[in-house]
């Protein structure tokens, strides 16, 4: 694998980040993660989506202009994901100025040739999906299904992009790329929605809506804010209708867009048939995430139930983002949808991350230093009967992250952590101590914080923070691929000494916790 190419959805900057937002960047990141273990070149892509009726409203309303607005609300979004490690490599904002320019040039090359074209229309536009409804998509009182709300009418002379042009070539792509899109059973909600596909308004009259792009070659027109927000996949590399960039030649096309399920419909149909236009290659993945709920109900600003991420971390002192992102995503298997409760929350990363994993590899070490002082003698080196296993999980690890099952490579990991924690219950190192069977203690132990460094290399992608602990106290590289992981981490010789042994989580509410809190 050469480069590995992978993006957010941009984030509308009408309010401030939500924990929804960040689970799909939590995923996104541990999938880069994930692949930085197997690939040198990770280019990982977020950013906001600032242009629109709706922000132009949202800042009407507060009395300061969109840019404003969108500067003030771009820099929340910055900060959560500082405060979740989020490690992108770009951030891009569709206001940025190369973006605005080359949005520009795409409309008018397709404009151009043929692929868009001016017509009058009359529609029902919804200013929370940014498009048009088809009636027939309405509920019965005639709201929007995802926002509850009626959509205007809106009577215009827009572009309209020839979507029904591509129309029978999509359907066939999808057909014969079942992995395109990601779960499977989403692609036949895409291939039903193409059926009775019609030709998209791609600009809107200016008079409506200020806040957007110029039409290059009619200011009376801005352009439709789809276009201009799925193309920062392209802008961002530097991608150019005359001269792409050589970063845009190398990266392009994405191995994923990671994106949430109600918006896969612009990424599945729209984008591709727009990237069909121009003559690029298609995305390798779309994968649809599912939506995170709170208590079980949808979060939203009515019911009062929006958490912000960084409102979980600061209410139960988190030293770091780790187990916010573990729970996060962990919460739903591939595509479906998840829910955030604090009980849930707690029970799981204490259960987890602090009994399981921590404290074994806590235990572990102490032994070690009480024991043998803290040294690893060259006869604790043999055969490890948990290899199999742990270089088992490391594959199905990998097959699981090249079919998006974040929570359910989780779910491995944990198990292959189960496994070690049974092994030192049923092989009892404190009492081959006690009945003066050294070298079997050692080995025990050593074949124990073996597998350790391999759970630390698999855990990395969900808790950096942890996975760094961990490596430090084994003295194991965690830079190291994963295919050229064995089952021999452990170098003989003095590891560790009781003063360095520190757990590596706590358990949140925890009496050490609420110590460390007051601190
Ligand atoms: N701006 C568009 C995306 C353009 S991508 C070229 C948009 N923005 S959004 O702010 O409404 O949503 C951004 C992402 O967050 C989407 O992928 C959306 O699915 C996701 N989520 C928003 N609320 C969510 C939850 N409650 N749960 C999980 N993801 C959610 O759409």
């Amino acid at each position: 694998m050469e480069k590995y190419y992978i993006t957010t959805a941009i984030d509308y900057v009408n309010g401030a980040p939500h924990i929804g937002h960040a689970y799909e960047k939590i995923l996104t990141d541990i999938i880069a993660r994930h692949y930085t273990q197997r690939c040198d070149d990770v280019y990982f892509l977020t950013g906001t989506d600032e242009h629109g009726i709706k922000i132009q409203k949202t800042a009407a309303a507060q009395g300061i202009t969109p840019k404003e607005l969108c500067d003030m609300n771009a820099q929340k979004f910055k900060d959560a994901w500082k405060a979740l490690d989020i490690d992108y490599k770009k951030f891009i904002r569709t206001t940025d100025e190369d973006h605005e320019k080359i949005v520009q040039k795409i409309f008018d090359k397709l404009l151009k040739q043929g692929d868009i074209y001016k017509h009058s229309y009359e529609g029902l536009y919804c200013q929370g999906c940014e498009c048009f409804l088809n009636p027939k998509d309405l509920t019965e009182d005639g709201l929007c299904p995802d926002h509850l709300k009626k959509p205007e009418v809106v009577k215009e002379e827009n572009y309209f992009f020839k979507l029904t042009k591509y129309k029978d070539i999509l359907i066939k792509y999808i057909k014969e790329h079942p992995d395109f899109i990601v779960p499977q059973f989403r692609a036949n909600e895409v291939l039903n929605q193409l059926e009775d596909i019609q030709d998209i308004s791609v600009s809107r009259a200016k008079s409506n809506v200020q806040w957007g792009i110029d039409v290059l070659s009619d200011s009376e027109q801005s352009i439709y804010v789809w276009i201009d927000a799925l193309s920062n996949y392209i802008t961002a590399l530097g991608f150019d209708t005359e001269n792409p960039s050589d970063t845009f030649k190398k990266y392009w096309p994405a191995d994923v867009h990671v994106i949430g399920k109600d918006i896969l419909k612009f990424h599945s149909i729209y984008w591709p048939a727009f990237l069909m236009a121009l003559d690029l290659p298609l995305p390798k993945h779309i994968f649809a995430h599912g939506w995170i709920t709170i208590d079980e109900s949808k979060m939203s600003k009515s019911l009062g139930n929006v958490i912000s991420p960084t409102s979980v971390l600061e209410s139960f002192n988190l030293e770091h983002p780790d187990a916010f992102r573990y729970y996060m995503a962990s919460s739903a298997p591939c595509g479906r949808d998840g829910n955030y409760s604090d009980d849930d929350f707690k029970e799981k990363v204490n259960a987890h991350l602090a009994n399981s994993m921590g404290n074994l590899l806590n235990r572990t070490l102490s032994m070690l230093v009480k024991y043998f002082d803290g040294e690893v003698k060259p006869e604790f080196k043999g055969e490890n009967p948990l290899a199999k296993k742990a270089l088992g999980t490391v594959q199905i690890v990998k097959n699981h992250f090249d079919n998006f099952e974040i929570a359910e490579a989780s779910l491995e990991i944990i198990s292959l952590v189960d496994a070690a924690n049974k092994y030192v219950q049923d092989n009892a190192p404190w009492t081959l101590a006690k009945e003066e069977k050294m070298i079997e203690c050692g080995q025990v132990l050593t074949n124990v914080l073996d597998i350790m460094c391999i759970i630390s290399a698999l855990i990395y992608p969900y808790c950096p923070n942890i996975a760094a602990d961990m490596a430090r106290q084994l003295s194991f590289n965690l830079k190291t691929k994963l295919d050229d992981l064995t089952a021999d981490n452990i170098k003989t010789g003095k590891l560790i000494s009781k003063e360095d042994i520190k757990p590596v989580f706590l358990r949140v509410d925890s009496e050490i916790a609420d110590k460390s809190q007051k601190k």
